[in-house]
């Protein structure tokens, strides 16, 4: 049987929400990932220092006793965070800030109105060397849901880093060729995550045959061209700048199955076994260890974790739900098989 033993990877980029979801979601990361970027979005979102670290001791109080997983924190850029808190931060260890363009997504409300008014903030992350993580849409809502993406890069990313030389980016969740080409073609301080649904699906999986509420989520699936794009950037030159980062985001079913349903896809519960699908299609899992276990580590500054764990190419069925407090979590391929397994 095909198997593939890597470094243990890493979610950049991780939803764990709070209270009963909280304890629902945590354990299947912790189960694969060494350590994970914990997002900020909650209701109020993480915005200082003193929430950041006890909504961290929440997620290590519903890890088991002997457990290694990490949540690495982040705290939620917005248009009231002053340099001071830049400095607090990084005294803290808190990762980076993650930039929330107000009503991009999720409880995305408190997010920032114009990020060009936080220069001496953004100015304070360089010299700190903290990363800014960007959900990479503008919210123009004269802008086509699809073009979101391509559009901000103009807009908003390019003037960005032009104005802050020295600033580190991960552009989150890219979706786009227009995004794979952009971080291929900028410099080592700017980093992205891809997530496992968009190497995995089109478009089509959201709406061909009826419209599938759990493969909606921000940034929306695009057009199969982009997903090609997706993997030849994981595979290809530069691909040392991409790395995995889930944006396992769950919400209650009720809430997914509705008149209008919340964006986010569930993949905790067998992210890496996705990747390694997708890996596998294009015949690439000799690069899947640098893009889950060795890329995120180094862009972070972090050591590589030192255990492994092997993937084996055998069939798993995945349930049809999980229990998520009073309500049930649909994971992403509920009721259907994913073609690898952790041994
Ligand atoms: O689909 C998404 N869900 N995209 C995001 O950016 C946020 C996330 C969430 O928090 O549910
Ligand atoms: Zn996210």
């Amino acid at each position: 049987m095909k198997s593939i033993t890597i470094i243990r990877p890493d979610d950049m980029h991780l939803h764990v929400r709070d209270n009963e979801a909280l304890k629902c979601v945590v354990p299947f990361s912790a189960r694969q990932m060494g350590r994970a970027v914990i997002m900020p979005n909650l209701k109020p979102p993480i915005v200082n220092v003193e929430a950041a670290l006890s909504y961290k001791q929440k997620i290590m109080d519903v890890l088991d006793k002997n457990s290694s997983f990490t949540p690495l924190m982040t705290l939620y850029l917005t248009d009231k965070t002053t340099p001071d808190m830049v400095y607090q931060a990084a005294d803290a260890k808190i990762v980076a800030f993650k930039l929330y363009p107000a009503g991009a997504t999720t409880n995305s409300d408190d997010g920032v109105t114009d990020l060009f008014k936080l220069i001496p903030v953004l100015q304070a992350m360089s010299e700190v060397n903290m990363p800014l993580l960007v959900h990479g849409e503008v919210t123009d809502s004269n802008v086509d849901i699809f073009e979101r993406e391509a559009i901000f890069i103009e807009r908003i990313l390019k003037p960005l880093l032009d104005k802050l030389p020295n600033l580190r980016v991960v552009f989150e969740h890219i979706t786009t060729a227009d995004a794979a080409q952009f971080v291929i073609q900028a410099e080592d301080r700017v980093g992205a995550t891809i997530t496992p649904q968009h190497l995995l699906m089109n478009r089509n999986h959201l709406l061909v045959g009826g419209i599938n509420p759990h493969h909606y989520c921000l940034p929306i699936l695009k057009h199969e061209k982009h997903r090609l794009a997706l993997l030849e950037a994981v595979s290809g030159n530069n691909s040392h700048r991409f790395f995995l980062g889930t944006d396992s985001a769950p919400h209650p079913r009720s809430k997914k199955e509705c008149s209008c349903g919340c964006a986010g896809a569930f993949s905790a519960h067998a992210a890496i076994e996705l990747y390694a699908e997708a890996f596998d299609s294009i015949g690439a899992l000799d690069k899947l260890e640098a893009f889950a276990s060795r890329n995120g580590a180094r862009f972070y500054s972090l050591p590589e974790n030192t255990d492994t764990i092997t993937l084996i190419k055998k069939e798993q069925i995945i349930p049809e739900s999980y229990p998520f407090g009073q309500d049930k979590l649909i994971p992403l391929r509920a009721n259907q098989t994913i073609s690898w397994s952790i041994e």
